[in-house]
């Protein structure tokens, strides 16, 4: 939503508690709500930040403006999981209010050291002339959840880069701090800088260089860059801003992507044998994933469900965004998999074999399985008049579609309204449907479609209208 930036950038102060109330409200009236997905209390909700486990807990902050479904000032706000699949926000937040973070608390990452949480950030500043002076800085967190801001500037911005520097992500690599930072170049090229943490003291950050990891520079900015280690292997996740289509075909306004690469050289720095640019989704929305390893190896990420400088319905609700599901990371015949975490089965009721059904309360979980050589058409958030969200998984072309045309609120429709990608056989999906929100899993994670519907009234059915599939269908509790 388009708000003056007066009302985007107003002190978190100044918001009486009538204004807070009244924003309240108009989320409780929303149809679309989430039963087991992260939503912003209030507000939009963007980037997952700081996703670490520490203090026995897994903790996950979302980047958040709190006064409505407009990017304004930024804050983090704290959540935390016992199990990667119930979350509770703690109350806990990073404001924007030091100097070095006084027009938002941006982007970053969290990495535990002793007994605290660092926390690594971009402060993003503007002068009077509204002049951006992007600042990576930090704070820690400690046990009780009480937050302690850095004074110091961690990274300035350096000679080489515009104002768009930012979303450290913090990682170990050999018992050495480094972090890499999304970038622009003076020529308006994406790309990313490696720095190391001399004598692994976090205040102490030195460049190590650009690391190379076979881009292009057809992207004008690089954002959420992160580096994590899948079976021992380097995979970079990153959100390349205007990446060139010749590069990587794909249809919301920007993508989500990734590469497997064999080895990091932190000498060069280089990713040594960086894969293509891949989609590391194929929905109508997934972005600014961010992850990271457990002490044992284990990789894990969530995305944002969600875009940049997109509308959508639940703006006039005053709040936007949501977070994905949390995905484990495996690569298997060096393919990267990305399916959901397994404890995702404690939110299970009841269950029976997946069939036709008039209506449901558009919360469910599909275990489905497909014929091989056929085409299969299936609808989710069905009308009685056939109308629906269409998944057409096609093993005889060798495709899976999902088109969005005649399901629920049209919005964003300049970006087209179907997704599809290739696959040779669609053998199984899991499939998540969360009131507003489907999150699909194409055999075991191979292929992923996270993507918002917003049904009206109802739009709650299933039917195949075409192939051979069966399954199990489990109602999912909040
Ligand atoms: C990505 C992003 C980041 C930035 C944050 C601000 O969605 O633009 O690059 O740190 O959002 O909210």
């Amino acid at each position: 939503m388009n708000l003056p930036t007066e009302v985007r950038y107003r002190p978190y102060a100044d918001w009486t508690d009538e204004e807070k109330a009244k924003i309240e409200a108009h989320i409780a009236a929303s149809p679309w709500r989430a039963n087991y997905h992260i939503e912003p209390k209030t507000g939009l909700l963007n980037d997952p930040n700081g996703f670490s486990y520490f203090n026995g807990k897994f903790q996950l902050f979302y980047q958040n403006w709190p006064f409505g479904a407009a990017h304004g000032l930024k804050q983090w706000v704290h959540t935390e999981s016992q199990d990667l699949v119930h979350f509770k926000e703690t109350g806990i937040t990073l404001q924007p209010d030091h100097e070095n973070d006084s027009h938002g608390a941006y982007s970053g990452s969290a990495y535990p050291i002793d007994d605290k949480l660092f926390i690594f950030y971009t402060g993003n500043v503007r002068n009077q002339d509204w002049v951006r002076d992007p600042r990576q800085i930090g704070a820690w967190m400690d046990k009780k959840g009480h937050i302690e801001k850095f004074d110091d500037i961690l990274i300035k911005q350096p000679a080489d880069v515009t104002e768009h520097f930012r979303d450290p992500q913090i990682f170990d690599y050999k018992g050495q701090y480094y972090a890499i930072i999304g970038a622009q170049s003076l020529d308006k090229k994406g790309f990313i800088k490696l720095y190391k943490a001399l004598n692994n003291d976090v205040h102490s950050w030195q460049e190590v260089g650009n690391l190379d990891f076979g881009g292009t520079g057809s992207e004008y900015m690089i954002e959420c860059p992160n580096l994590v280690f899948v079976d021992g292997q380097p995979v970079l996740l990153y959100s390349p801003q205007g990446l060139d289509k010749s590069e990587l075909a794909y249809d919301n306004i920007y993508p989500n992507t990734y590469k497997i690469c064999q080895t990091f050289d932190i000498n060069r720095p280089a990713l040594v044998g960086a894969s293509q640019i891949l989609n590391l989704d194929y929905g109508f929305e997934a972005y600014a994933t961010q992850g990271f390893n457990m002490p044992d190896g284990r990789a894990y990420c969530v995305s944002w469900i969600g875009l940049p400088d997109v509308d959508y319905p639940t703006d006039q609700y005053d709040y936007q965004g949501a977070m994905s599901l949390v995905k484990e990371l495996s690569i298997k015949d060096g393919k990267l998999y990305q399916y959901p975490v397994s404890a995702m089965t404690s939110l299970r009721t009841n269950q029976e074999a997946f069939a036709d059904k008039s209506q449901t309360d558009n919360c469910y979980e599909l275990d489905l399985t497909f014929a091989p050589d056929q085409k299969t058409e299936l609808l989710l958030f069905a009308d009685q008049k056939g109308h629906g969200l269409k998944l057409t998984i096609d093993n005889d072309k060798g495709k899976v579609i999902l088109d969005r045309s005649q399901a629920g609120v049209q919005y964003a429709t300049e970006f087209g309204t179907t997704r599809e990608c290739q696959l040779n056989q669609t053998l199984e999906a899991r499939i998540f449907v969360d009131k507003s929100i489907v999150e699909i899993f194409i055999n075991k994670g191979e292929k992923v479609f996270t993507s918002r519907v917003f049904p009206q009234a109802g739009q709650s059915g299933l039917k195949v209208l075409s192939g051979q599939v069966s399954g199990t269908y489990y109602h999912l509790k909040g």
